[in-house]
């Protein structure tokens, strides 16, 4: 199913959630702190919208599900001359790296559209050294406990949209033994989060 969605959005995903994610996109990539040399991974790259946000001197790998989405993401690596970047059709619950690979890990708006957030969790661990750090950006919904339910009981329509669903990521983290260090809200409205975390 996401294949699907995903294969429809790829031609017009920059359009639509472009500028309106783009400041927490900024905020996550100044969080990263990306280090010459640094191994990055991110998942559900989509259309590699994040891409002019990487530095040229680090080895970004960048995994999703979608062929169409990663089509547009490689014609973007190329335009940009990211000759640093590999692009890979992977499915995020069951990865073909090797253990302990990457310095850094980010999930961008990909963690509550994978169908098994948990399964991909452990994977983002497995794949990730012992002392990683991760990022996760995606949207929180409002503090309101009125709108919070109707956001809730529309999470299925959200989902089949390829939207997102409503997910408890800090109960998902913690069973994955992730430590949350920093949490904020970001975008507009405050109505995303980003999330860093290290291995418990
Ligand atoms: C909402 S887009 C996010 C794109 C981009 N990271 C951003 O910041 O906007 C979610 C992406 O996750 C991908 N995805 C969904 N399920 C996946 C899975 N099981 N494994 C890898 N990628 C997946 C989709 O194909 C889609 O490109």
């Amino acid at each position: 199913m996401p294949k699907k969605i995903y294969s429809l959005y790829s031609h017009f995903y920059d359009d639509l959630f472009g500028t309106l994610l783009h400041p927490g996109r900024r905020i996550a990539s100044r969080l990263l702190d990306i280090q010459p040399g640094e191994r990055i991974l991110e998942v559900g790259i989509g259309t590699g919208i994040s891409l002019p946000l990487y530095p040229k001197d680090a080895e970004v790998v960048g995994i999703d599900i979608s062929k169409d989405m990663i089509k547009r993401a490689g014609e973007k690596k190329q335009r940009l001359g990211y000759s640093n970047v590999k692009l890979c059709i992977t499915d995020a619950s069951e990865m073909a790296f090797r253990n302990g690979y990457f310095d850094k890990a980010i999930a961008a708006h990909s963690i509550t559209v994978v169908p098994e957030p948990l399964e991909t969790l452990k994977e983002m661990k497995r794949v990730c050294k012992k002392n990683a750090e991760f990022f996760f950006l995606n949207y929180a919904g409002s503090d309101d406990n009125l709108i919070a339910r109707f956001e809730k009981a529309i999470s299925p329509i959200r989902n089949m949209l390829g939207l997102g669903k409503a997910i408890d990521l800090e109960e998902l983290l913690r069973r994955a033994s992730f430590e949350i260090v920093f949490k904020d809200r970001v975008n507009i409205l405050k109505l995303w989060q980003i999330i860093k975390c290290k291995i418990n």
